[in-house]
């Protein structure tokens, strides 16, 4: 049997509960493609704070270091929300994704058939929207120096980051991006505020210039003012949209929206080499976390991306999108994703019946 070491994080608040059913999910669409996991769980955000002191313990990273790919369920929490910024649950997220040069995140949001009444938007605009949002991930005013808080010469208190790209850093980015809408539709829509901010004009002119090595794909330029608008608007018209970091997490929760639940939405970190980090978009939801009521589908679709992308195991990807649609199809809907004339389960419901789903599945030769 093939084997893959995973390092599973599950952090904080919904995060133990989704991470708990994408593990079982992947376990037996492994076994039917003959693939056996090793599965360490390891401390991150705040549950490592508390257990440790710091949000990201050394054994942590390098166990992440070591695998052949991370899933992480989310981190934060009103516990530690007043720490000190390097004792926050999300400086130790950035420190993961910068410890492993995971640049590239892979937003997908498709609204899938079974969904399109969960949509806030009218079904004919929500209809069909299939679209890819590639954020850079380890720069931008995440990581941009000088940052921090200060007294300005007139001793008034003031806080500052900075947004700050270096040449490689478009460049990488944007290649992963052309590559992607290559596969995809060959439309990517590089999403910036070159209208004002420097960074954002020379993203655009790195962008521009890559794009000589990619004629196959139709690149446009659209300002994030507008492309916040556009998503609303008329989501239908962008494919593949590349975008800074700041920016990309802003549009891929308005994305999510179009689908209809940010409980729905996965994510891929890849990086030149090394594992990758594989994640829902949401965050650790305290509001509803240990009710039994999150939504664990973006988590086990992010472990259909892991076995993808991280491992290039497609067809045990398959199965997992498969036994969702099938969950789907049967009728069963977390309350997040909730229609009349559908069955309203639980978190760990949905995830029986989605494993359901996948054990009756065929296992490959
Ligand atoms: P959030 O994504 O946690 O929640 C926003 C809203 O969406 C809430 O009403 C929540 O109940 C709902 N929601 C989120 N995931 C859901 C799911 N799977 N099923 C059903 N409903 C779901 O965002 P927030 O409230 O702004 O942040 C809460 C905490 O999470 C903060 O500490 C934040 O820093 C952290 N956060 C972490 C990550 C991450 O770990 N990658 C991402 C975003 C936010
Ligand atoms: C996300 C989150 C994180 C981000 C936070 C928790 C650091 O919002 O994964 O989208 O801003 O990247
Ligand atoms: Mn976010």
């Amino acid at each position: 049997a093939k084997r893959y070491s995973i390092t599973l994080l599950p952090g904080d608040g919904i995060g133990p509960e989704v991470i708990s059913i994408a593990k079982n999910v992947l376990k037996v669409a492994g076994s039917l493609e003959g693939i056996e996991f090793l599965f360490q769980e390891m401390p991150m955000g705040g549950a490592a704070l508390d257990l440790t002191g710091v949000p990201l313990p050394d054994e942590t990273l390098s166990t992440a270091k070591s695998s052949d790919a991370v899933l992480l369920g989310a981190i934060g929490g009103y516990k530690w929300d007043k720490n000190e910024k390097h004792l926050k649950p999300e400086t130790g997220l950035l420190k993961l994704r910068e410890g492993l040069k995971v640049f590239a995140n892979l937003r997908p949001a498709t609204v899938l058939q079974q969904l399109v009444d969960s949509s806030t938007l009218k079904k004919e605009v929500a209809e069909g929207v299939d679209l890819m949002v590639v954020r850079e991930l380890t720069g931008g005013i995440y990581f941009g120096k000088p940052r921090g808080f200060s007294t300005n010469e007139n001793g008034v208190e003031i806080a500052y980051n900075t947004e700050v790209y270096a040449a490689y850093e478009i460049d990488r980015i944007a290649r992963v991006a052309f590559e992607t809408a290559r596969k995809r539709h060959g439309k990517l829509c590089s999403v910036d505020k070159a209208n004002v901010l420097e960074a954002s004009m020379f993203w655009r002119k790195r962008v521009t210039e890559i794009a000589t090595e990619y004629p196959d794909v139709e690149l446009s330029h659209m300002y994030v003012d507008n492309a916040a608008m556009q998503l609303v608007r008329n989501p239908k018209q962008f494919d593949t949209i590349v975008t800074n970091n700041i920016f990309g997490d802003i549009l891929s929760d308005e994305a999510s929206m179009i689908t209809g639940s940010i409980g729905m939405l996965p994510s891929a970190s890849l990086g030149e080499s090394g594992p990758g980090l594989f994640e829902p978009i949401h965050g650790s939801a305290p509001d509803i976390a240990g009710q039994d009521k999150a939504n664990p589908l973006a988590t086990v679709l992010s472990a259909a991306m892991l076995l993808k992308y991280g491992l290039g195991e497609e067809n045990a990807a398959k199965r997992i999108e498969n036994a969702v649609l099938d969950a789907l199809n049967r009728g069963f809907r977390t309350g997040d994703i909730y229609s009349p004339g559908n069955k309203l389960v639980g978190c760990k419901e949905m995830g029986e019946e989605v494993l359901k789903s996948v054990s009756s599945q065929v296992p490959s030769a």
